[in-house]
């Protein structure tokens, strides 16, 4: 039986994307060679990458306007040190907000570069919250944040208006929710929740801020170089581009970003509802800050936890329990997540009213 995925990452996909993916092990076009044996220079793959690139854009409502983007490798924490790379003057500054783990981990790679500002934090309160009335610096080289903290489960409502670039790790909440996403200068999204397999890294960059910070860049680590190459300067993750433009279509035949995201709203609101609801739970993290995509909560009495595991075990459903940090449950309620299997989540949470 297949399982409920509650896993925060690598996560659910679409049920037709795993089954077209696999299709494509075995046969890739009817060219009789698997995905995995073609070469990336293929015209196939090129056809793949290039779709892939152009598609993110048209979701995105990027289209024309300046950007490009990249299927890179090196996951979100390449992204954290390649960001001050290509952006960060030499004694330059960069400001952050520290909004989670992750963010905490690209301030760390930033601190190599060069001045980095922390704008704004709520390590203090166990990252319960995101961090609001902070400035920034107008004379930072660019502004850094995280709009979805996968650990924590807080998301951002609001995107500071500013001159100076807009940086934003999306990595888990990427095309969830409709966002004015030409306010953003550079953004970047390891695959694995939202997207695709592990194992590539959608960058979607503004070109006119590359090439300004003076720096002698590695290779592969400058997005211009990238940007150049059409992303094949060396041999992509094929199979993760694929399976990551399989899941863009699907995005694109669901009526794209809007409706997926009246569905993540409609499970969103179903979940916190009975979170809210039912006095054996409560939210991990402030209401107004609450995360659409990876939902964290917990009992109000510890000694229920064996009694729940068992039952949402029975249900079928996977991968539920919380981050270590924070300990309790995280229902990571990604896209590919059908509102059917939120309920069978929440039938769950009634079911332990009448077992305790
Ligand atoms: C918001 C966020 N940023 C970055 C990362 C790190 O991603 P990667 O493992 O692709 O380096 C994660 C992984 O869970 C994440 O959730």
């Amino acid at each position: 039986m297949k399982k409920h995925n509650y896993s925060a990452g690598p996560s659910i996909l679409p049920q037709e994307v795993f089954e077209k993916a696999s299709k494509a092990v075995l046969n890739f076009n009817d060219s009789g060679l698997s995905i995995l044996e073609i070469s990336h220079r293929s015209k196939d793959f090129v056809a793949v990458m290039e779709e892939a690139r152009s598609l993110a854009l048209e979701l995105l409502g990027l289209q024309g306007k300046g950007y490009q983007a990249l299927f890179l490798q090196g996951g979100a924490s390449t992204a954290f040190l390649m960001a001050p790379y290509n952006l960060m003057k030499e004694n330059g500054k960069a400001a952050y907000l520290d909004s989670g783990t992750w963010a905490t981990a690209a301030i760390k790679e930033a601190k190599l570069f060069g001045e980095t500002v922390i704008v704004g934090s709520s390590k203090e309160d166990n990252y319960t919250y995101v961090p609001k009335g902070y400035e920034i610096p107008a004379d930072a080289d660019y502004f850094h944040c995280t709009s979805n903290n996968t650990i924590f489960g807080t998301q951002m409502q609001e995107f500071p208006s500013t001159n100076i670039p807009v940086v934003c790790d999306m990595s888990s909440d990427i095309f969830s929710r409709e966002l004015d996403f030409s306010k953003f200068d550079l953004i970047y999204a390891g695959a694995q929740k939202n997207m695709g397999p592990a194992g590539t890294t959608l960058v979607v960059v503004k070109e006119e801020i590359l090439g300004k910070n003076g720096r002698t860049i590695p290779s592969m680590l400058d997005y211009s170089k990238h940007i150049k190459a059409e992303s094949m300067y060396n041999t992509p993750s094929v199979f993760a581009v694929y399976v990551s433009l399989l899941t863009l279509q699907w995005i694109k035949a669901k009526g794209g970003i809007a409706a997926v995201e009246k569905l993540n709203n409609a499970k969103a609101d179903l979940l916190y509802a009975e979170i809210d609801r039912n006095p054996l739970f409560k939210g991990a993290a402030k209401i107004e800050d609450r995360s659409k995509m990876n939902v964290t909560f917990l009992l109000n009495n510890p000694e229920h936890t064996e009694t729940f595991d068992a039952l949402w075990k029975a249900a079928g459903i996977s991968g539920l329990p919380g981050h270590r940090s924070v300990g309790g449950y995280r229902a990571s309620i990604y896209n590919a997540m059908p509102i059917e299997s939120v309920q069978v989540l929440v039938d769950v949470m009634k079911t332990l009213e009448t077992k305790v």
